[in-house]
């Protein structure tokens, strides 16, 4: 079977395969039935009473309103290339201090991606449940999310500059878009942003990775022409829907505004910068590159801006002067956490990496992403916190009890393949 899969793992794409997979497993057990009996999900899944007093304690940030009940129910839309690897640490470590149900994928790390989201993709799932947290990687798809959360969930997402966006999702997923195999020389994405309507085709395998990702993601058409009118309305239903749109390149204040949101402390927030690529904080981008990546990429740029409008208007009403506090203060936190967990106090290359439980997930035909070395002697106060903000995802995914065995064939697949 093992062997079986593995080699039609090398002949079909991986998603493809997937799918092949389900379907066969349905087909073997006609009883599993794609649509759930209807069973209301309770209002709020915030199972701890307790919850509800640890603020009014001694731990309450200043500044805080007194009736401020950290909020439990949580669903965070992650979408590619956002430094979302970061945000999903923060929620992993916050679900488990609160003991938080969260609605995982099951023997996978996404959602069936890029399938829409549905609820039979969930873990364990059964109608009338109580998740708390949903977080990994899926297509948004409203109406079933809105049907496995309880109806108090907040909802948040983070966006990123569409241009860097693009250069990003080239450089990590152009392989796995057919037809860019036939565009010619080193500047590939040069030469894509030069004549796209050349080499894009909208049917392609995989081709929504190379146009209005972000729109894609939240589950809408991303080949709409700009003056069609679901481009607005799409925004409109993401505006509607999401409590808290975050951006990348303000990733300071939005953790700032997702505190405010949902009534955290700063201590929630402490944060490493995950899943960090080498040499990312330099822009790729020549501004004639930017403003063509950009017109390609128009109804993410739309989207971008929209939310961006709306985030600053949500930094105005928070207070400038009181942002600026807080980030000083989240600064000055994180420098003390990195000075107590990091050896050598910052990332390094993964050949670096001592520990392999510490090692990120690479990308494909690369081993860019950097990660960090635990200090040898921390202090016992410290220890624990310390692993789990160092530690990356998949294999929190796995310390958290999800069998990520196809995403793991996956990669060995792919080490054998010499990927
Ligand atoms: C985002 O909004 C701010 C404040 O209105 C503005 O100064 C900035 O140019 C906007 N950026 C983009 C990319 O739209």
């Amino acid at each position: 079977m093992l062997v079986l899969l593995t080699l039609c793992f090398c002949l079909s794409s991986w998603d493809e395969q997937i799918h092949h997979l389900r379907y066969d497993v349905w087909e073997a057990a006609p009883e599993v039935q794609f649509s759930f009996p209807e069973m209301p999900v309770p209002y709020s899944c915030a199972h701890q009473p307790s919850l509800v007093h640890s603020s009014s304690g001694t731990n309450q940030s200043p500044g805080q309103k007194p009736d401020c009940i950290p909020k439990v129910d949580i669903m965070f839309m992650k979408t590619h290339k956002t430094a979302s690897s970061t945000i999903l640490n923060i929620l992993f470590r916050f679900g488990e201090k609160h003991r938080l149900k969260f609605a995982f994928p099951s023997s996978r790390n996404d959602f069936f991606y890029p399938s829409l989201f549905h609820r039979s993709q969930v873990k364990d799932y059964g109608p009338g449940m109580c998740f708390n947290i949903m977080c990994n990687h899926m297509r948004f798809n409203e109406a079933e999310v809105t049907a496995v959360l309880p109806a108090d969930t907040t909802y948040i997402t983070i966006l990123r500059d569409p241009a860097e966006l693009f250069e990003s999702s080239f450089h990590y997923f152009g392989r796995l878009v057919p037809f860019t195999w036939k565009i010619s020389g080193d500047e590939k994405m040069k030469e894509f942003l030069n004549d796209p309507e050349l080499y894009y085709d909208p049917n392609g395998f995989n081709s929504f990775y190379l146009k209005n990702l972000l729109f894609f993601d939240f589950g809408q058409d991303n080949n709409l022409p700009m003056d069609d009118p679901r481009v607005e309305e799409g925004i409109r239903a993401i505006a509607r829907r999401f409590d808290l749109v975050m951006l990348v390149e303000h990733f300071e204040e939005s953790l700032i505004l997702l505190k405010d949101a949902l009534c955290w402390d700063m201590d929630d927030l402490l944060f490493f910068k995950l899943n960090v690529r080498k040499g990312s904080t330099v822009s790729k981008l020549s501004p004639e590159l930017r403003a063509k990546a950009l017109q390609w990429n128009a109804i993410d740029w739309k989207l971008y801006q929209h939310f961006n409008a709306t985030f600053w208007r949500k930094v105005e009403a928070y207070g400038r002067e009181r942002m600026a506090k807080d980030i000083a203060e989240l600064r000055r936190r994180n420098a003390e956490m990195a000075t107590i967990c990091i050896e050598g106090g910052q990332a390094v290359d993964a050949g670096s990496i001592h520990e392999t439980s510490m090692q990120p997930w690479q990308p494909i035909g690369e081993k860019s992403i950097m990660g960090y070395n635990l200090k040898a002697n921390i202090n016992k106060a410290h220890q624990k916190l310390c692993r789990k903000m160092l530690t990356p995802e998949l294999q929190y995914l796995t310390d958290l009890g999800v069998n990520l065995w196809i995403t793991k064939l996956w990669g060995q697949v792919r080490e054998i393949l010499d990927w």
